[in-house]
């Protein structure tokens, strides 16, 4: 039985391929095996032999069934080693069949705009877009009773525990302002881009769009030198310096004065664009912008003095931008997903936008 054992062990231990192994494991516990054999020996024994030789036979099968499960698993391993040192994949190799995923013209437009504003001086800075009422609205001199949180169309969470804060869907990228000036010294200049949430849907609104903020803290600011930023900043944009704009007095509660922006168009073979005189043939006017200069009672909340720090600040849609730039009309479809627009109207990975090689594709 000993000997069985050391002949079976020393088999299925030399066995070289799984086909030898499995050929082994056949010939020793298969219906016709020898160690199946012994163990039908067992039913012709006298109780005494059954008692001396069972667990002998027993045994010699586990240890026979444990060896093959070893040695296929070694066998197997060394299968798998073989395989990936033959197999290589060269990962410096061109895609071949042209690319495959595009750039969103969401994406590639804040580029551009990073690109436009880092020339400036602006740095970019992001917050959380899920906010507090207290950035998003009372820093911001929206108070609790303000009529303007109702136009916001706000996503409010469910409420929290006790005394918790109430969170809500920024409702647009203002409160990036407070968190900066609380956040940093003056002289402040940053540009923040990112999501912004309404309870709003039809062709020009959709429940999540992209804004871009921006900020400028310092001594002696005044709009001339907002309306020379956002002068500078859309002939960037349109690659263009026939840009006319005009600002038109309006209210935001966090800015005084405050002052909506249009774009002046013109028409090109039957093709709106931004740009030339809008006074010309059926040119008009565009709202791309609201701003103004940064209310003392926010420059207060932050913590800053108003007599020492003043400053402009803007707030732009970004899908806007993208849909006026590249002639996209319907702002539901930058959110489908769908593979053919973003075919269509996406951009190339590398197409990456400078100022020197123009911003635009
Ligand atoms: N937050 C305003 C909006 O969403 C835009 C804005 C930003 C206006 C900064 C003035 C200054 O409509």
């Amino acid at each position: 039985m000993v000997d069985e054992q050391d002949q079976a062990l020393s088999e299925i231990a030399a066995a070289a391929t799984l086909a030898d192994l499995e050929a082994i494991r056949v010939a020793k516990l298969g219906k016709a095996g020898t160690i199946t054999a012994l163990l039908k020996m067992l039913g012709g024994m006298t109780p005494e032999q059954r008692q001396a030789e069972g667990p002998k036979i027993h045994a010699l099968r586990e240890a026979a069934t444990a060896a093959i499960a070893d040695r296929k698993a070694a066998l197997e391993a060394a299968a798998l080693d073989a395989r990936l040192a033959t197999e290589t994949l060269d990962m410096s190799l061109a895609v071949s069949n042209g690319s495959q995923g595009s750039v969103h013209p969401v994406s590639q437009v804040m580029d551009e705009l990073a690109e436009i504003f880092a020339d400036l001086g602006f740095a970019v800075a992001t917050g959380p877009e899920i906010e507090d009422d207290w950035h998003n609205f009372t820093a911001l001199n929206i108070p609790e009773t303000h009529p303007a949180r109702a136009m916001h169309d706000t996503f409010y969470f469910p409420d929290g525990e006790d005394g918790a804060k109430k969170m809500l869907l920024r409702t647009h990228t203002s409160p990036v302002q407070i968190r900066t000036m609380l956040n940093q010294k003056p002289p402040i200049r940053i540009i923040a881009p990112g999501r912004t949430y309404r309870s709003d849907s039809d062709a020009t609104h959709t429940p999540m769009f992209h804004q871009v903020e921006g900020l400028v803290i310092d001594r002696g600011i005044h709009m001339g030198h907002l309306k020379w930023t956002l002068e500078t900043f859309v002939k960037a944009f349109f690659e263009r310096d026939d840009i006319v704009l005009r600002l038109r007095p309006s209210f935001f509660p966090f800015t005084e004065p405050s002052a909506e922006v249009d774009v002046g168009f013109t028409w090109d073979k039957g093709r709106r664009v931004i740009g030339g005189d809008p006074a010309v043939g059926n040119g008009g006017w565009m709202e791309i912008l609201g701003s103004g200069m940064v209310h003392p009672k926010v420059i207060a909340a932050c913590g800053l003095d108003p007599d020492e720090w003043q400053g402009f600040a803007f707030g732009c849609g970004i899908d806007r931008l993208a849909m006026l730039k590249y002639g996209m009309d319907d702002l539901r479809a930058f959110f489908d997903g769908d593979l053919r627009w973003l075919k269509h109207y996406g951009f190339a990975a590398l197409d990456v936008p400078t100022l020197s090689g123009g911003v635009g594709a």
